[in-house]
């Protein structure tokens, strides 16, 4: 694994570029429905734009970081953090296909922790619907235990933070 290849930025839905850049990216990568499945379930396929972006526009307290290669998007992720119950929760994973199995999920997912822990996190959490076995491995490689009590939005994951 090789962090130097990768830069971490942030991206955001309320900026018209961004929004312009992620359209084209996320567009290219929800062609399946299998994988709009897995990154958001509550979305129907076809993939629309306006209903992803919608999601953001309901919840306040979102922070979205792009993992490039050559200035090229190749790892997406988000993060919404309560106040309240200081929880950190990480949404949105999804890692370019020719890009997978070098590290690079881990790679965004430890950057995000590390936003959440600067914003005051005690915990952070996500969910996973049951047939991703993919993603529940590195979940569990990163310390996240099931929550065995059943979600309408999939398993849930989590794990204090100790960082
Ligand atoms: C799940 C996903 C984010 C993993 O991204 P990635 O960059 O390939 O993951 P990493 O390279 O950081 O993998 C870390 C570890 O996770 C596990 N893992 C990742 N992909 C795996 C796979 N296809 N099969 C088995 N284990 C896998 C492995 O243990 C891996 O470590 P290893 O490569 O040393 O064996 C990526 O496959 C993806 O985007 N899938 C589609 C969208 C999705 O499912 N998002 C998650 C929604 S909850």
């Amino acid at each position: 694994m090789n962090d130097l290849k990768y830069s971490i930025g942030e991206v955001s839905y309320w900026d018209q570029e961004d929004r312009r850049i992620m359209k084209t990216c996320l567009s290219n990568w929800f062609q399946s429905p299998k994988v709009l499945n897995f990154v958001a379930p509550s979305m129907t396929y076809p993939f629309k734009f306006t209903t992803w972006v919608n999601y953001y526009r309901k919840l306040s307290a979102i922070t979205t970081f792009v993992a490039k290669h050559k200035d090229w998007i190749v790892g997406h992720i988000s993060l919404h953090f309560d106040e309240t119950t200081k929880n950190a929760h990480l949404f949105h994973l999804f890692v370019d296909p020719e890009y997978r199995r070098q590290g690079l999920a881990k790679i965004i997912i430890k950057a995000m922790e590390d936003h959440g822990s600067n914003l005051g996190a005690v915990s952070f959490s996500l969910f996973v619907v049951p047939k991703n076995d993919s993603a529940r491995v590195l979940y569990e490689k990163l310390g996240y235990q099931e929550d065995n009590r059943s979600h309408s939005s999939g398993i849930k994951y989590s794990k204090i933070n100790q960082g």
